[in-house]
């Protein structure tokens, strides 16, 4: 296991505790539904207990006649609410109450608000209806769904990527791989909880919710209940687990807000478990279709990507990732193909690296399917098809350390004694294989702004209302105002998650330390100017008449090249005032001048990294030993090891972090996650942390990260290269070529289960 506290490399941040770590381990971190309010009532939604078909009638009668139940909103009470619009803020378009046409398994039906939640769990309970229920679609595999091409009926995917002539290169390809993969529904289940508490005072709307998108909240709530966004204020002060789930914002939200302003006191609705698997967004299903032709000496001469995704009747929910998997290597000839599934579920949504986890799964399986065609090891094989420049039009990679990756996993692993033999190693009782797979995931950006204060005493704040989802982005948005302004992190004080404070980016995408720290880095250099200029302005002093370029703020005071100094206080002296404060507004290369105006409306402007004048991508190479007991095919993963490349690290300790939870999230989804649909009713089957497997400790012996020291000074000010949702990416694959391996079986349909290897 690496160390939790890695020492620092090259172009890499101190591994600084979090900031916050006290408050959470104390219990005193306030997460939305904490937040004490006087006279809280609270809410429990009732939910449809049929995917497909409408409700005849609602029994409302037996709940409302519970003691303490205060009201129940259903059909015919929320027509004053406008629909949510589909889009980053919202995640579906479906406005539950407004309509009792059943789109989807445990669709709200209605909400009960009641003194207590005792009170409103029992009055919920005792909510019927009838329905009239019709035969519904409910997977990739059903009857009767609705495929339509994802170019030209989505918003994300408007291109798949193609070059040269694919058919005719695959067609006369020595070595080819034609072969089908699939990946399964899963299910958000952060620590945290769902809810929304709404609060209102003088027609103004306080909402404490959970979110990666504070104004994205703001703008949706606001539209939805037709109010000025102005009198809207959304307070997320930390997020226990977002993942995506807590992107976009759930028809809930407004219905609990219309609640609490009918009953003219604050309303709360914390989520169970189970009716987090119908009211909010999944992962959902894909199927691929994957061709590879190659030389006999390995190289890559064509490559075909055709996949299939599930969504909903109502949105063309998309996440089209051959956008990472055709530019990944150095193809010859490139196809592809994205297609949605219509059926009847609700709308899928972000889940960690949406559109990486499933596309890559497909083709970096069938790599190791062509390397044993060819007789070749699975890391030369992407060794000799790695490229600095995008296959379909040529643009060259910022910075590309693919290769080193693998050098430097491989080592630490101990690839090298691997026999390629499929079942050829064992120890005991135990099949033994190793596997590997590439790791890839788009460097993106967005503007963002932030408030910054200085004051004579060396202590600093930091403002913008970005999300700490568990990243860390706090403590190393303070490292960097730390840095910029040469004063130690604990003089720092960092505020997020308030819409408050001036707006940051959604936090998803990976984009958040690379959106925010470079907007620090703004704030930072304005406030330095100031400073300087009355350092060198003054008719006196150490620095009086020398060039601000040869200053710098460090150690709590300004120094010039030859030492001269002056300390923050005579500076603040010579400035004559006990304080600055600065605004700052970061637009990254590439984005519209009106990118920081936008936030303000809730929309942010992520410029992605396979769309950019050169591709800006982070990489990595990852390690995986599988043990599976000879009798009872039992499956354990007693090693991971993942060495990665992403610019520069802001904090080893938080970054490791990230990157190892990737890592175990991959080798969920390759061993444990799927929820299981009924064909017969389209509803979820195994709905609550029971029977929806996820891994825990005892699943996870050993987790090694290396981060590899990269440079890169062209992906945005900061240098950085997001990382959150790098490490989960290349796993998946990674585990069913181990298993591949070990057993000689591929199995190409995730998750991979004893039961899959009973003949094995
Ligand atoms: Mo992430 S799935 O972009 O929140």
């Amino acid at each position: 296991m690496s160390a939790a506290v890695p020492p620092p490399r090259e172009n890499q941040g101190q591994p600084a505790a979090r900031i916050d770590a006290r408050l959470k381990v104390t219990g005193e971190a306030r997460y939305a539904a904490d937040t004490p309010l006087p006279n809280l009532a609270h809410a429990v939604m009732v939910t449809s207990d049929i995917a497909c078909g409408s409700v005849t009638a609602i029994h409302l009668d037996a709940a409302k006649a519970v003691p303490g139940v205060l009201a129940v909103l259903s059909y015919g009470d929320v027509d004053q609410l406008k629909k949510p619009k589909f889009g980053n803020a919202s995640f579906t378009s479906l406005a539950p109450l407004h309509e009792k046409k059943i789109w989807h398994d445990g669709q709200i039906m209605a909400l009960v608000v009641a003194d207590t939640f005792e009170a409103a769990q029992e009055a919920a309970d005792k909510v019927t209806a009838d329905y009239e229920e019709e035969k519904p679609s409910a997977s990739l595999i059903s009857a009767d769904t609705e495929t339509i091409p994802a170019k030209g009926n989505t918003e994300k995917h408007k291109e798949d990527p193609a070059v040269g002539d694919f058919d005719a290169a695959f067609r006369d390809a020595p070595v080819t791989v034609d072969a089908r993969y699939s990946t399964p529904t899963q299910h958000h289940n952060p620590i945290e909880l769902f809810s929304t508490t709404a609060a209102w005072a003088d027609g103004k709307l306080t909402v404490y919710e959970p979110s990666q998108n504070v104004y994205g909240f703001r703008e949706q709530i606001a539209d939805q209940l037709k109010m000025d966004p102005a009198d809207v204020r959304v307070v997320s002060l930390f997020t226990g687990g977002g993942f995506g789930s807590k992107g976009p914002m759930t028809p809930r939200t407004a219905i609990v807000a219309l609640a609490a302003k009918r009953l003219n006191r604050p309303v709360r609705c914390v989520v169970t478990r189970m009716q987090g698997f119908t009211t909010v967004s999944y992962r959902a299903p894909t199927r691929h279709h994957i061709r590879l032709g190659a030389t006999q000496d390995g190289r890559i001469t064509a490559f075909g990507h055709e996949g299939w995704e599930l969504t909903s009747r109502v949105d063309n929910y998309v996440v089209g990732g051959t956008d990472a998997t055709t530019r990944l290597y150095g193809y010859g000839a490139v196809w592809s193909k994205v297609s949605i599934v219509k059926a009847d579920r609700q709308t899928p949504g972000y889940m960690r690296s949406p559109p990486e986890v499933p596309y890559m799964f497909a083709l970096e399986m069938a790599l190791d399917e062509l390397a044993e065609k060819l007789g070749m090891d699975p890391v030369e094989l992407r060794r000799i098809n790695d490229t600095m420049k995008d296959p379909i039009d040529g643009k060259p990679f910022t910075t590309r350390s693919l290769t080193q990756c693998f050098e430097a996993a491989a080592k630490s692993f101990g690839w090298a004694s691997r026999d390629p033999k499929p079942g050829s190693m064992r120890d005991g009782d135990w099949l033994v294989g190793y596997g590997c797979a590439t790791t890839i995931y788009p460097t993106n950006v967005a503007p963002a702004t932030v408030r910054m204060r200085l004051t004579a005493d060396g202590k600093v704040r930091v403002q913008t209302a970005s999300h700490e989802i568990g990243t860390g982005v706090r403590t190393v948005a303070g490292q960097m105002a730390a840095e910029q302004l040469g004063v130690d992190l604990a003089a720092v004080q960092v505020e997020m998650g308030d819409t408050e404070l001036p707006p940051a980016p959604v936090s998803g995408g990976s984009n958040s330390t690379a959106s925010v720290c470079s907007a620090v880095m703004q704030g930072a250099r304005q406030i330095r100017e100031k400073l300087f200029r009355a350092a060198v302005g003054s008719n006196s002093g150490p620095l009086a008449g020398r060039n601000p370029d040869e200053l710098e703020m460090r150690d709590g005071g300004i120094v010039a090249r030859d030492g001269a100094s002056l300390k923050l206080k005579e500076a603040f002296d010579q400035l004559g005032a006990g304080v600055v404060e600065e605004y700052a507004e970061f637009i990254p290369e590439g984005a519209p001048p009106e990118g920081a105006r936008k936030l303000y409306q809730g929309e942010s402007t992520l410029i992605d990294g396979s769309k950019r004048k050169k591709l800006q991508f982070a990489f990595g190479a990852e390690f995986v030993e599988v043990r599976i007991h000879a009798r009872t095919r039992e499956i354990r993963v007693p090693r991971m090891v993942g060495a990665f490349a992403a610019g520069r690290i802001m904090n080893p300790r938080t970054a490791r972090s990230q990157l190892m939870g990737g890592l175990i999230w991959g080798m969920s989804a390759a061993l444990l996650e799927a929820t299981e649909v009924d064909e017969r009713n389209a509803r979820y089957v195994n709905r609550d942390l029971a029977e929806y497997l996820v891994p825990v400790c005892a699943d996870a012996q050993q987790v090694e990260v290396i981060m590899l020291p990269e440079v890169d000074t062209e992906v945005n000010p900061a240098g950085v290269k997001g990382l959150g949702e790098l490490g989960n990416v290349g796993t998946n694959a990674a585990v069913a070529n181990a298993v591949y391996h070990a057993t000689g079986r591929r199995i190409r349909e995730l998750p991979i289960r004893m039961e899959n290897l009973l003949d094995a």
